[in-house]
């Protein structure tokens, strides 16, 4: 076993992998869209799989919750498994205010209040941003699906829930949406020479006080995955 997180053998994972939040939506995928896919990884529950889809080999594996936990199993797999693509499918919360529920937003970049740049030492404030070759595939293949989508900045925050949320400051500066993974995948993977992507379903709108029910959120995850899979194999 090559890192104490992922059972996986050098050669297991695919060079894309597609990285949901929850381990358990990894496995609804591996199920219910891949074909013949075999479980590589089951340390910490954080299961991963690698099938075919639509003929092409893929991988999909969660990441867990925040930037800490994404950090490490994109690190791995982009160092240790020499995986090229790593696409974050995920939900987020609307910021700004023609963001509604079951919108998707592809995060063109990924701003932060997390200090893992600092690591790095660099004498400015880094810019965490997406991989052109993925982005564009998928902002192309969501264009083709007729649905609504966004496309520009996001705020990874290292809190969930926080004593002075100050969402409204972040939406003055235009940013679309906040989650908690994005800007450590796409730091990880400038690092690395990788390449990364973050496509998210509006799950809630905190400034609006609205949340989706469990059915919606399944079927936006849905449409979320197909254009994900669909990037993933044409990269
Ligand atoms: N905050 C942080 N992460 C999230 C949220 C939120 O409101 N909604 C979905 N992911």
């Amino acid at each position: 076993m090559p890192t104490p997180h992922n059972n996986a053998e050098i050669g297991d994972i695919a060079p894309v992998v597609i990285m949901p939040g929850d381990p358990l939506r990894a496995k609804f995928i591996a199920e219910n869209y891949l074909e013949k896919p075999v479980c590589y990884n089951e340390v910490r529950g954080m299961y991963g799989y690698t099938g075919t889809y639509k003929g092409k080999r893929i991988s999909v594996q969660g990441s867990g919750m925040g930037i800490p936990s994404m950090s490490i199993y994109s690190w791995e797999l982009f160092n240790i498994y020499d995986v090229q693509t790593i696409i974050r499918t995920g939900t987020a919360g609307a910021i700004a205010d023609n963001v509604n529920l079951r919108d998707i937003i592809i995060a063109m970049s990924a701003s932060t209040n997390s200090a893992y740049a600092t690591q790095y030492n660099l004498a400015g404030t880094y810019a965490p941003t997406a991989s052109w070759k993925p982005l564009s595939e998928a902002v192309r293949i969501t264009e083709s699906k007729n649905i609504p989508y966004h496309v520009g900045n996001i705020f990874s925050s290292d809190t969930f829930y926080n004593d002075s949320d100050n969402l409204s400051e972040w939406q003055k500066m235009g940013v679309l949406g906040i989650e908690m993974e994005t800007a450590g995948l796409y730091m990880n993977a400038s690092r690395s020479g990788k390449n990364a992507l973050c496509i998210l379903t509006v799950s809630d709108c905190p400034l609006k006080n609205l949340s989706t029910t469990a059915e919606e959120r399944q079927s936006g995850f849905r449409t979320m995955m197909e254009i994900a899979l669909e990037t993933g194999i044409n990269l």
